[in-house]
């Protein structure tokens, strides 16, 4: 009698699932309570006959861990399904981890410097500390060339040939110094000018250089650059217009204007009611910039541009002060997070 009750129990016992601890705790109160199953066997084992008390003993043992190992298994598998469930990853850290966004002038360098990439350009880097022959000498500036003063220098007091370069064309002139044509380079990096810190200048900003020397190089070719990468940059519709302009190290120069980005050139705020905004400079490498470089100026010509990144991304996402740009502040630097 009592073996046939265990006997259907240890085959009961296989079948048993629950899913939740409440379902559990039933099953163990059903089973090995005081008031359980196990007990009311224990209790009709003692009226079992002498000489089976030993197969029912074992039997009764055997069941008694079977239900023990079960309800075990219940909840270790409960356990593991619960730290399994994403409200419930015990292996989290305690706040969620926020992710990290590009810098806005990040995403406009790369996109500068990815869209002259497909031309063929290399990224070109050199020293933000400088010294005056690579920023100005080197580049056709004259020891006394007023030209020294449109760009507000930083000085080491103690070594005035040591300065902070005030534009990337300095790398140019690394480039040039250990290479020979041809030459396609683009070299984006930051630079420093003494100025008075406001929403329109600041005494450190960026700017990309992109020079090209080979034989050959025509203004022609510039100005096709040039078209290309406003519309890439800005716009299939996108126009470009060339005003001359002076710089020591280029020569003929000019400074290139785009049909404003805002109001597609009928005139608004950004661009003075002018249509144009200016966003670079360029020219045909000087030849006396060549030379000193040690390129032979009369095999090679070059052309050169530069232009500054704050300036792009300002057009781009009309910042209106440009100090948004170093405050790292997350309230602005969360408004380029991009869409996941
Ligand atoms: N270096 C100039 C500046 O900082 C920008 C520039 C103008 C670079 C004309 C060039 C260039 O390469 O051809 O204002």
């Amino acid at each position: 009698m009592i073996t046939e009750k265990i006997e259907a129990l240890l085959q009961e016992v296989d079948s048993l699932s629950a899913d939740s601890a409440e379902a559990i705790e039933a099953l163990r109160i059903k089973y090995l309570s005081k008031k359980g199953i196990l007990n009311d066997l224990m209790n009709d084992f003692r009226s079992v006959p002498a000489e089976q008390k030993r197969e029912v003993g074992m039997k009764l043992n055997e069941l008694k861990t079977k239900v023990q190992e079960k309800i075990n298994l219940l909840k270790e598998q409960f356990e593991e399904r619960s730290a399994s469930d994403c409200s419930l990853d015990l292996t989290r850290t305690a706040y969620p981890v926020e992710l990290g966004t590009r810098h806005p002038l990040t995403v406009v360098r790369n996109e500068i410097v990815d869209i002259f990439g497909r031309l063929g350009f290399n990224i070109a880097e050199g020293p933000e500390i400088e010294d005056d022959w690579h920023v100005f000498s080197s580049l056709n500036f004259a020891t006394d060339h007023p030209a020294r003063d449109m760009q507000d220098t930083f000085f080491i007091e103690a070594h005035p040939d040591i300065i902070l370069r005030t534009h990337t064309s300095s790398v140019q002139s690394r480039v040039m110094e250990r290479s020979t044509p041809p030459i396609r380079i683009i070299c984006p990096g930051r630079v420093y000018r003494n100025e008075a810190i406001s929403a329109r200048a600041h005494c450190f900003f960026h700017q990309v250089e992109a020079l090209y020397v080979d034989e050959n190089v025509s203004f022609t070719d510039l100005k096709q650059v040039l078209l290309l990468f406003a519309q890439e940059m800005f716009g299939k519709d996108t126009k470009i217009r060339l005003r001359p302009s002076y710089f020591p190290f280029t020569e003929p120069s000019a400074e290139m204007d785009i049909s404003c980005n805002i109001c597609g050139g009928k005139g608004c705020s950004l661009c003075k009611h002018t249509g144009w905004v200016e966003i670079l400079g360029c020219g045909m490498v000087d030849p006396n910039v060549l030379d000193a470089n040690g390129i032979d100026s009369k095999k090679y010509t070059g052309y050169a541009l530069g232009m500054g990144v704050e300036r792009i991304a300002n057009l781009k996402f009309q910042v209106k002060d440009l100090r948004l740009f170093s405050e790292n502040d997350v309230r602005f630097l969360r408004e380029f997070q991009p869409a996941l």
